[in-house]
C-alpha cells in the first residue's frame, strides 16, 4: 500500500473512532416529586423520546425526589448550568423576581382546565416565558398537575376552621396571602421537608393536588382532607438558556418536538393520576375526605377574592384581566355547546358572537377539574 493510501486508511479509521467515541450531550433533568406523578412520568417520557429520536446523541438523566437539589437550590443550579432542565411549580418563580407567574396561584381564578391551557399556550404563556430570558432561562412548556386540595389534622369545612392553622406553602406571596385571608398561618417550606414537618407537627396542614399528597404519603399524617379545588398547581419546564442556545440546531429542533409530544402526554395523564391518587387515599382509610359543597365554596371564594385585588399590581392588572377574559370566553363557549342540540330543532342564521367582556370577578362555579 502506498503511503498516501495508508494515510487515507488511517484518517478514515480515526474519523470512525472519533464518531463512535463522541460523548453524548448530557441533559440533567432534576425535579422534586416522586417518579410516579404526572411530572415524574413525563420527565421519563421526555428522556425516552429525546434519546430515541436523537439516536443516542443526547442522554437525559432524570433525578426525581429532590435527589440532586431542593426547590430553591434547583433554580440556582439551573442558572449556573449544573443542571439543564427543571420543571418547577409555577408558584416557585417569585423568588427569581418574576412575580407575574403568581397569576397561577390566585385562588379560584381558573374555573377549568380549558381556561388554563388557553392561558398557558397563548399570549400570557409567551409573555411569562419572555420574562425568564433575562434570568438566563428559556421556557419550554407548561405542564399540568391539577387543582389543589387542603389537608390538615383538623376538619376544614368553613373559613373559620382555618383560624390559627399552620399551613405549609410553596414560596409564593400569593399563597401566603391566600392562607392569611383564611386566617391560617402560612409557612414556606421546601417540598422535600413537608412529610416530616407534618409528621412532627411543625405544621398542621398543607395544600397540594392528590398525586403529590398520595406519593409523598402525606395522607398517613393528615387526618382530614377537603376537596376544595381552590387553587391550581402547574409547572413550567425550563432550560438553561446558554445551554439551549448552544445546542446544534437539529438536536434542538428534535428536543423541541420531543417536549411538545411529552406535553400532550403529560396533560393527558395528569387528571388520571390525580383521580387514581384520590381513590388510593380513600382506600387507605387514614384520612377523612370532605367535598366542599357549592354553597361553602362560594363563601371561601368571597373570603379569598381580596387576594386578587391585593396582587393586581405585582402580577399585572392586564394579565389578570386577560385570564378573566379567557375564563369568560370558555364559559360562553361551553354554554353555547350545551344549548347547541336545541338549535338543531330550529335552524336559523348564525349570529356573530359579541366580544367577551372581562369577568367582574372570578367564576363562581368552578367546574370540578
Ligand atoms: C410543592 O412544593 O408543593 C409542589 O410544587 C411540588 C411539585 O413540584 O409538584
Amino acid at each position: 500500500m502506498s503511503l498516501r493510501a495508508s494515510l487515507l486508511v488511517f484518517a478514515l479509521g480515526f474519523a470512525a473512532f472519533t464518531v463512535q467515541a463522541a460523548e453524548p450531550i448530557v441533559i440533567k433533568f432534576s425535579h422534586v416529586v416522586a417518579p410516579d406523578t404526572p411530572k415524574g412520568r413525563a420527565a421519563e417520557y421526555f428522556k425516552k423520546l429525546a434519546e430515541e429520536r436523537t439516536k443516542g446523541a443526547v442522554k437525559v438523566e432524570v433525578y426525581p425526589n429532590s435527589q440532586l437539589y431542593k426547590d430553591r437550590e434547583e433554580m440556582e443550579a439551573l442558572q449556573l448550568g449544573a443542571v439543564q432542565i427543571l420543571a418547577p411549580s409555577l408558584a416557585k418563580f417569585g423568588p427569581l423576581g418574576v412575580r407575574a407567574f403568581e397569576l397561577f396561584d390566585l385562588p379560584y381564578v381558573f374555573p377549568n382546565k380549558e381556561t388554563l391551557y388557553r392561558v398557558m399556550d397563548g399570549d400570557i404563556g409567551k409573555k411569562l416565558f419572555g420574562m425568564l430570558e433575562a434570568k438566563g432561562i428559556t421556557g419550554m412548556a407548561f405542564w399540568d398537575n391539577g387543582f389543589k386540595q387542603m389537608s390538615a389534622n383538623k376538619p376544614m369545612r368553613t373559613v373559620e376552621d382555618f383560624k390559627g392553622l399552620k399551613m405549609r406553602i410553596q414560596s409564593s406571596k400569593v399563597l401566603e396571602a391566600q392562607m392569611k385571608a383564611l386566617g391560617a398561618n402560612p409557612q414556606v417550606m421546601a417540598f422535600s421537608e413537608v412529610y416530616s414537618a407534618l409528621q412532627q407537627g411543625v405544621v398542621d396542614g398543607t395544600e397540594n393536588p392528590m398525586s403529590n399528597l398520595y406519593t409523598q404519603k402525606m395522607h398517613e399524617v393528615q387526618k382530614h382532607l377537603t376537596l376544595s379545588d381552590h387553587g391550581y398547581l402547574g409547572y413550567a419546564v425550563i432550560v438553561n438558556k446558554a445551554f439551549w442556545a448552544g445546542l446544534p440546531p437539529d438536536i434542538r429542533a428534535t428536543l423541541d418536538k420531543a417536549m411538545a409530544d411529552t406535553t400532550v402526554f403529560e396533560r393527558k395523564i395528569a387528571q388520571e393520576d390525580n383521580d387514581q391518587a384520590l381513590a388510593k387515599v380513600k382506600a387507605a382509610g387514614t384520612t377523612q375526605i370532605y367535598t366542599l359543597p357549592y354553597r361553602d365554596r362560594v363563601v371561601w371564594q368571597q373570603a379569598l377574592l381580596p387576594v386578587h385585588k391585593e396582587f393586581e399590581e405585582k402580577i399585572g392588572r392586564d394579565l389578570i384581566n386577560s385570564a378573566y377574559l379567557i375564563a369568560a370566553q370558555v364559559e360562553k363557549e361551553k354554554a353555547a355547546q350545551t344549548k347547541a342540540p336545541a338549535a338543531k330543532d330550529k335552524p336559523g342564521p348564525a349570529k356573530a358572537k359579541p366580544a367577551a367582556k372581562p369577568a367582574a370577578k372570578p367564576a363562581t362555579n368552578p367546574e370540578k377539574k
